[in-house]
């Protein structure tokens, strides 16, 4: 045969079918309702850890405090609304107690990567929840760095405005200078160069670095770049390149505003210079890891302070754990050798377990043997399995702006709850300067109290079960 292979065929053939799909159905729909969640005034004072007597003081005296939309007699209010009552309040002279938690100019960026060997172990639900909690609990400005060509977080943050599907997107690899697979070297950009790669997101003050097969071109270039110098004598240290790329937008754009800068000597709040000060940094970014363990993958882990492995507890996906660390641990024994100096992530790792089946012995006695062989590295707080996730799912809705239908509102709230603890405890381990809100501790009484009345059930059906036996 000649000409074309079928192998060429077949691509060529379905590159022509998939232009002509309608992939974007689901997708608009999703698009255009984003974030249409609102938030009573109860979960507000929530959030800003108040009363409500407070909320309507500040109502009261704030002529900027935002009217919120009237639905009866509840008022509701959107996360920008949310992050604008947060900065108001967290602007005034005579404010005592903290309400935004911004970095100071000078306080390092915390990094955090969320990665695991396995696909389908919710790293990228666990990510886009510990960036809105952030966002909702303490007003961080979040950085979210999608590093999976599946592009799944930048889905779940992605709206009409933000055209995912615009080829000419920049995304991870350009940010570390290495999207060109011809390039001798890392590009050379500006921190403003930089600072344009990240995109606005519905949530406020939260910008992405989109996701998408490019960042495969990444592992390419970072290949040749290291041939290249290798055959001029030199050494390439491809392990970094993020890392060094995040420092240098930092040196860049890091923090200028204060909280209480955003108020003029009148005591007015300047709109203009909160706007900007949402998006002049970020003070936490957080890197969504693909499955597998590239250079790029490497970039990731290596860039950051903390890294989250969110694993499931089949037997089988366990195994991918070992597989997973002990390829980081080798790795990074090079990276030592090599470049002694290097500082490698030193926050409080750990192993966070996800989509529990509490009803399946095997998954739960999984996750007592590693808590038991590794207390200090395992996450006593995880993931259930939730029966709100298909539909949520089906539209990439995260738990926190997911609006259910009356049928799954219990199961719904009851996954919120999940995540509010498992974001609580994960601040404890990647940001323990932040104040804890009490959720994870919640979920550890609630689950000693369960774990008490099951047993207490057990013996009581033991015991019945030998008072039959005596009876009879
Ligand atoms: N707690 C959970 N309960 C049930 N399904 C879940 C849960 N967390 C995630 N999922 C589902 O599992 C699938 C994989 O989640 P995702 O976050 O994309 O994982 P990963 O990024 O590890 O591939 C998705 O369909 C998601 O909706
Ligand atoms: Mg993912």
């Amino acid at each position: 045969m000649t000409g074309v292979s079928t192998f060429q065929q077949f691509f060529e053939d379905l590159s022509d079918v998939m232009l002509r799909v309608n992939t974007k159905l689901q997708r608009d729909v999703t698009l255009r309702s984003r974030v249409s969640k609102r938030f009573t005034r109860k979960e507000v004072c929530e959030f800003l850890a108040i009363d409500q007597a407070s909320l309507w003081r500040a109502a009261e005296q704030e002529p900027l405090f935002p009217e919120g939309e009237r639905s009866g007699r509840e008022r509701t209010f959107s996360p920008h609304e949310v992050m604008l009552i947060r900065a108001l309040m967290a602007s005034r002279p005579s404010s005592k107690k903290q309400f935004m938690w911004w970095r100071e100019p000078g306080d390092p960026l915390k990094v955090i990567a969320v990665g695991s060997q396995k696909g389908g172990t919710s790293k990228s639900l666990t990510a886009a929840h510990l960036a809105q909690y952030l966002c909702l609990e303490y007003g961080l400005r979040v950085g979210v760095i999608d590093s999976d060509p599946q592009a799944t977080i930048s889905l779940y943050f992605a709206d009409d405005q933000l055209n995912l599907m615009d080829p000419d997107i920049l995304g991870m690899a350009d940010f570390m200078g290495a999207a060109d697979p011809k390039a001798q070297e890392p590009t050379d950009l500006t921190p403003e160069e930089m600072d344009a790669i990240w995109q606005d997101t519905p949530w406020p003050g939260t910008r992405l670095i989109p996701g998408g097969p490019a960042i495969q071109n990444a592992d390419m270039a970072l290949f040749f770049m290291s041939q290249a110098r290798q055959n001029e004598g030199q050494s390439f240290p491809a392990y970094r390149v993020l890392y060094d790329a995040i420092q240098k937008w930092d040196h860049g754009m890091g923090p200028r505003t204060r909280p209480m800068d955003l108020r003029d000597t009148d005591g007015n709040f300047d709109m203009e210079a909160y706007q900007n000060a949402l998006t002049e940094t970020v003070d936490v970014i957080i890197i969504d890891q693909q499955p597998s363990l590239t250079f790029t993958q490497m970039n990731g882990l290596i860039a950051a302070d903390c890294v989250i492995v969110a694993q499931t507890m089949k037997g089988f996906d366990l195994s991918t754990l070992t597989g997973y660390v002990t390829n980081i641990r080798d790795y990074t024994s090079v990276v030592t050798q090599h470049d002694p100096s290097f500082p490698l992530g030193n926050a409080d790792h750990c192993v966070l377990a996800t989509i529990v089946q509490e009803s399946n012995e095997q998954d739960i006695q999984h996750l007592i043997d590693l808590k038991v062989q590794a207390p200090e590295w395992v996450a006593p707080v995880y993931y259930m399995r939730s029966d709100a996730i298909p539909n949520m799912a089906e539209q990439y809705k995260s738990a926190y702006e997911y609006q259910p239908p009356k049928s799954r509102k219990k199961s719904a709230q009851s996954f919120i709850e999940n995540a509010n603890a498992v974001n609580d405890y994960l601040v404890s381990r990647a940001l323990p300067e932040l104040p804890s809100r009490g959720y994870a501790q919640q979920f550890l009484d609630t689950m000693r109290e369960r774990q008490i009345e099951r047993q207490q059930k057990k013996e009581a059906a033991q015991q019945a079960k030998e008072m039959e036996q005596e009876n009879g």
